[in-house]
């Protein structure tokens, strides 16, 4: 490697002038491969541990500091034999439909599986007594939502997230991994639990946000206020449409809850929660965050998520992926998946 490296830059800089160019150029582009691809983000994002004061921590007894509702639905028999990976899904009442997309797809694979992840919906209590009876039934029947008792709302998202991190602390703790996302995400949950596996240690991992100001138009969905957060600038946080935590980073994150009102966006608060607990988050480029990558074979298989799937997306996408076993993705694929997808405004767990 050395060597060639060598070699290059004597090419780049000793050559004769006009000679340059051509190498300039491919300069230019593998940049450009490394930025639209996201590795060079992925790159960047390990020197933030500069910035992050690792406490030099005394195990404490992990406990809530802070009380939560009390958990209405418990799946712990789901649990019983503790998957690597917890899949903590985000949902809303309304959204039966795309629960069912995932229990049909992805949310498919469980323990016994060799994926070994597990699949759980996170809800609060519906407004309407019809919808409380409903939703009463499918945890009868499926077994794989984790309720507490409030209120299902945007601004208790946060909530949400703490109740679902404790409840998997609390009631599977034999969980390595914890990945929390969203109804309206895919998720490619055997190549997720492969690239996993080759991980250890306090991991916070996802699709990185940087510098990001906090919104104080009381009339937006991300409206957080001096009160609860002052600062300028969140501190770096991963996308709420998919974000991983190692088990010891999710007990080391909730020591750091605070008595709320909390930020309704639940991602920035994990973020902000991970900086008071020294955890540096990283940034891996093939998490997609909000962005919906093209409805295509290699990009399900390069991707470990993707955002904005309608139900029946998501039904053809794991048919896609299922018959991609045989198909050929090439290497440049990320690249393609990166370059031509699309924003998705966030917001599939609101209510709308
Ligand atoms: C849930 O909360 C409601 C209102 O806050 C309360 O009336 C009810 O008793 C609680 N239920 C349980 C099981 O804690
Ligand atoms: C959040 O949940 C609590 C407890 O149920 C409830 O009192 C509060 O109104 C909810 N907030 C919103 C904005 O719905």
């Amino acid at each position: 490697m050395l060597p060639c490296n060598a070699a290059f830059l004597r090419l780049l800089f000793i050559h004769r002038r006009h000679h340059r160019w051509p190498l300039i150029f491919l300069l230019l582009c593998l940049i450009l491969y490394l930025s639209v691809s996201g590795y060079l983000e992925e790159f960047l994002s390990w020197f933030l541990s500069i910035f992050y004061s690792t406490s030099s921590h005394v195990s404490a007894p992990r406990v809530l500091t802070v009380p939560i509702p009390p958990f209405l639905l418990s799946p712990a028999s789901a649990c019983s034999s503790p998957p690597f990976l917890l899949i903590l899904v985000s949902s809303t009442p309304s959204h039966r439909d795309r629960r069912d997309a995932i229990r049909q797809t992805w949310g498919s694979l469980t323990s016994s599986t060799a994926s070994s992840s597990l699949t759980l919906f996170v809800l609060a209590v519906p407004k309407s007594p019809d919808e409380r009876a409903a939703l009463m039934h499918e945890a009868v029947t499926h077994r794989d939502i984790i309720q507490a008792n409030f209120t299902d709302s945007y601004r208790n998202l946060t909530l949400k997230t703490i109740t679902g991190l404790t409840w998997a602390l609390e009631k599977c703790h034999g969980a390595k991994y914890l990945l929390k996302t969203d109804d309206d995400v895919f998720v490619n949950t055997v190549f997720l639990t492969e690239f996993l596996r080759k991980g250890s240690g306090l991991q916070y991992m996802g699709r990185l946000h940087w510098h990001v100001s906090p919104s104080r138009d009381p009339d937006s969905r991300h409206y957080v206020s001096e009160e609860l957060y002052g600062g300028n600038y969140f501190p770096p946080y991963c996308s709420g449409t998919g974000y991983i935590l190692s088990h010891e980073a999710a007990a080391r994150l909730l020591e750091q809850v605070r008595s709320g009102p909390w930020p309704a966006v639940e991602d920035v608060y994990v973020g902000i929660l991970a900086q008071a607990a020294g955890i540096t988050p990283r940034h891996v480029a093939k998490i997609a965050g909000s962005m919906s990558v093209p409805h295509s074979t290699c990009c399900y298989r390069t991707m470990f998520t993707s955002h904005g799937l309608t139900p029946k997306g998501m039904q053809e996408a794991w048919n896609m992926l299922k018959e991609a076993d045989s198909h050929w993705c090439p290497s440049l694929a990320l690249l393609y998946c990166r370059l031509f997808g699309q924003l998705v405004e966030k917001g599939g767990d609101g209510v709308h």
